[in-house]
C-alpha cells in the first residue's frame, strides 16, 4: 500500500528546493570542532514564567524577527515559509518541511535542522548569547503553556488569536498523548519498511498537538507562523533523543546513505545560506552543542555503517478493506468496521506473539480528507461493538490526528494520503481470546476535539476516507546496538498468508 508516484514527486521537490544552496555532494556544515563552550540547555517550559530570561529573550527574538522585511531570510515570515507557505513566488528553501510517510524518513532530522538554525537566529537577534529554545512537554502538561495563552496571562507576542479558543484560554487541552509516544518508543526501526518506523509513529502524537491547538497550527503551510510551533517541536526533538535511549535496539538509519546524505538548505544568523544532512545532526550535544535539561546521556549515532540497519518484516494479512467515508465531527463520533480473522490466522498470531521480538501492527492506508478536521480519534481493536470506550481497556491501541499528509486543501503534503500504524499485540490477544473459532474483530474510532464557542459556529464536517487496513507482523532479529556504533539487525522477509 505505498504510493510511489506521490512519494517520488515529493522527494524530488524536496531535493530540488534545496539544490541552490548545496555544494555538489558536500555539506557546507562542519562545526564539530568549533565548540569549546558548554552546551546550550533547552529548558522545560513548566519551570518558566513570562519573566524568565528564556521567555524574555524568546519574545525579544520573535519581535525582532517580525520587524524584519520578508526579503531578509531571518525574518519571521521567511523562516515560517521555509516550513510551509501559501505565498506565491517561491524563494529559496520555502516549503521544505518533511512529513510524508512511505519512503521519506526526514521528519525528525529536518525539524532538528530547522529548529537549530531558527534558534541561532533568535539567539542573535534577541541579544541573549545564552538563549536556547524552551520545550513544551505536552505529555506532562497538555494545556497550552501560560505564556502562550490569551493576554494578560500570555505575552501578546507569543499569543496567536487563530487557535482554538478553548486552548487559548486554558480551559481545554490537547488530549492524551503518552500512548502514541510509547508506541513510537517501542518501535526499534527508524525508517518506513512494511510498517511505519519510529520516525512515522512519533508523528501521530505530534499531529494531535497541531490539530488540537488548531488555527494556523493545523496546517503545515501556516504552522510555523505560530511561536508555539517551535516549543512544540523542541519537545518532538527531545523525544528523538529519548527514543534512542529507550531501548538498545533503537537506532538511526545510519547505513542508509540516501537518508544520511540528503542535503537541506537553511539560513544562519547572518542570513547566509547553509545546508545540512541528517548525518550532521545525529548527535545533538556533540554536533550542535545543545542538550535538554533532564535527558539521560545522549546515545551517539554515527553515519557510514556498512551493517544493514533493518529487521525482518513478514506480512501477515494484506486485506484491502474498502470503507464508506468516515464522517468526523466535533466530539462524539463513533464508527467501526470489522476485521475478519480466520481460526488458522488466529492460531498463527498466537504463535507469533510467543516471541517477544514480534509485533503485530494495524495499519490504515490511503487516509484523506478535504480540510483539517480539528479532531483526533481514539482507535480500538476488539472493543465489543456498542460498548463504552475506555482507554484503560486492553483494546485501546492509540490515537490518530491528521496534519500534513492527507489534507486535500493543504498542498504539497496534503496530496499524499496519510497512513497510520499502531502496535496491537495486547489488543489482538485480548480479542482472540473471545473468538476461539475465529470471526470478526471490530476496529472502532471515537473522535475528540476542543469544544467550540458559539461565535465559532458549528464545526466544519470533514469527510475522512480510509482506503484500506492491514495487519502486519514485524519481526526484529536483534544483535544489539554494538559498541562500534553499529545498529545490527538481520534482515529477512517472507509472506506468511495473504487474504484478499
Ligand atoms: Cu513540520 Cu509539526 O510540523
Amino acid at each position: 500500500m505505498k504510493y510511489p508516484n506521490q512519494s517520488r514527486r515529493r522527494f524530488l521537490t524536496t531535493l530540488g528546493a534545496t539544490a541552490g544552496v548545496t555544494l555538489a555532494g558536500k555539506s557546507l556544515f562542519n562545526i564539530d570542532k568549533v565548540f569549546a563552550t558548554t552546551p546550550y540547555t533547552r529548558l522545560n517550559l513548566a519551570g518558566l514564567t513570562l519573566s524568565s530570561p528564556t521567555i524574555v529573550s524568546y519574545i525579544a527574538g520573535v519581535t525582532a524577527m517580525q520587524a524584519l522585511p520578508l526579503t531578509d531570510q531571518r525574518s519571521w515570515a521567511y523562516q515560517a515559509a521555509i516550513h510551509g507557505t501559501t505565498m506565491s513566488g517561491m524563494m529559496p528553501d520555502w516549503n521544505t518541511c518533511s512529513h510524508s510517510t512511505f519512503e521519506l524518513n526526514f521528519f525528525w532530522a529536518w525539524h532538528r535542522m530547522y529548529l537549530y538554525w531558527f534558534e541561532r537566529i533568535v539567539r542573535s537577534l534577541s541579544g541573549d548569547p545564552t538563549f536556547a529554545l524552551p520545550y513544551w512537554d505536552w505529555q506532562a502538561n497538555p494545556y497550552l503553556p501560560p505564556m502562550f495563552q490569551n493576554p494578560p496571562t500570555g505575552s501578546p507576542i507569543l499569543h496567536v488569536a487563530a487557535r482554538n479558543a478553548s486552548i487559548n484560554n486554558g480551559t481545554s487541552n490537547v488530549g492524551v498523548l503518552t500512548p502514541g509516544v510509547n508506541n513510537a518508543f517501542a518501535q526499534p526501526i527508524f525508517e518506513y519498511t512494511s510498517v511505519d518506523g519510529a520516525d512515522q509513529l512519533i508523528q501521530l502524537p505530534h499531529n494531535q498537538v497541531h490539530g488540537m491547538v488548531g488555527g494556523i497550527m493545523g496546517s503545515t503551510l501556516t504552522a510555523a507562523q505560530d511561536p508555539v510551533f517551535f516549543v512544540h517541536h523542541a519537545n518532538v526533538d527531545r523525544l528523538w533523543d529519548l527514543w534512542l535511549a529507550n531501548n538498545s535496539l533503537n537506532a538511526d538509519p545510519t547505513s542508509d546513505s540516501i537518508w544520511g546524505g540528503t542535503s537541506f538548505g537553511f539560513f544562519d544568523e547572518n542570513a547566509n545560506a547553509v545546508s545540512m544532512t541528517p548525518c550532521d545532526v545525529l548527535r545533538a550535544a556533540q554536533q550542535l552543542n545543545y542538550i535538554y535539561d533532564t535527558e539521560p546521556a545522549q546515545v551517539e549515532q554515527y553515519c557510514g555503517n556498512t551493517q544493514p540497519c533493518s529487521s525482518s518484516y513478514t506480512v501477515l494479512v494484506d486485506n484491502c478493506i474498502q470503507k464508506p467515508p468516515f464522517y468526523l465531527n466535533q466530539g462524539g463520533y463513533y464508527g467501526y468496521y470489522q476485521f475478519p480473522i480466520s481460526y488458522q490466522l488466529g492460531q498463527q498470531i498466537y504463535g507469533y506473539l510467543q516471541n517477544p521480538y514480534n509485533t503485530v501492527y494495524l495499519s490504515h492506508y490511503g487516509i484523506t480528507c478535504p480540510t483539517q478536521p480539528g479532531v483526533y480519534w481514539d482507535v480500538y481493536l476488539g472493543l465489543p461493538v456498542g460498548s463504552k470506550p475506555n482507554r484503560e481497556s486492553p483494546y485501546y491501541v492509540g490515537s490518530y490526528a491528521i496534519y500534513g499528509a492527507g489534507i486535500a486543501d493543504q498542498p504539497p503534503d496534503g496530496d499524499d494520503p496519510a497512513e497510520f500504524s499502531v502496535p496491537v499485540n495486547t489488543a489482538i490477544l485480548a480479542a482472540l481470546k473471545k473468538l476461539p473459532k475465529g470471526g470478526n474483530i471490530p476496529v472502532s474510532f471515537y473522535t475528540y476535539g476542543p469544544p467550540r464557542t458559539t461565535a465559532q459556529g458549528p464545526a466544519q464536517k470533514a469527510t475522512v476516507t480510509i482506503q484500506s487496513a492491514q495487519l502486519t507482523l514485524q519481526t526484529v532479529t536483534p544483535t544489539g546496538r554494538a559498541a562500534g556504533h553499529k545498529d545490527e539487525k538481520k534482515q529477512e522477509k517472507k509472506v506468511i498468508a495473504t487474504l484478499t
